[in-house]
């Protein structure tokens, strides 16, 4: 049977990635960081869906996606993390299992990024691993996925 596929969700600003802020984000670009989660994913026998939107209201549409037929939720809210109700909210309302990723390490950086309103309605956080984070997120969904 054809294993379900990982959805993993950038938000506002991310699509800048490879020129905003290299000193903090690194050289890799969005399409990179895809890459690597496309292939992370076909590691077992999986795939990655990977969407980017700068608009609150279209990431929570794609969150509420997942409720069926997707084997997780892999997502970098970027700014929306420190802000957003309603991403809190869609992912606790699809119940899809969710790892919440950053590619800086939010705890180094200014205080307003130490609070995450998406941290308490995730199965885990991780920080500041730069593109290993999104494959480590993908590999952990889905040998879940696989456990049943
Ligand atoms: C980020 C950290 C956020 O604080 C910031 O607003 C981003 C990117 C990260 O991946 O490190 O846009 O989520």
């Amino acid at each position: 049977m054809a294993k379900l596929p990982i959805l993993v969700l950038n938000g506002p600003n991310l699509n800048l990635l490879g020129s905003r802020e290299p000193g903090i984000y690194g050289s890799m670009t969005l399409d990179d960081i895809d890459a690597a989660c496309r292939d992370a994913a076909a590691q077992h026998g999986s795939t990655a869906d990977c969407r980017q939107s700068n608009i609150e209201g279209e990431l929570v549409g794609w969150i509420q996606e997942t409720a069926k037929g997707f084997a997780g939720l892999v997502i970098n809210a970027g700014a929306y993390t420190h802000t957003s109700v309603a991403l809190r909210d869609a992912i606790a309302g699809t119940g899809t299992p969710t790892i919440e990723v950053h590619i800086s390490n939010v705890y180094a950086r200014e205080s307003f990024r130490h609070h995450s309103y998406l941290s308490p309605v995730v199965q885990g956080v991780i920080v500041g691993l730069g593109v290993d984070g999104y494959r480590a997120a993908i590999d952990i969904l889905l040998r879940r996925a696989d456990a049943g």
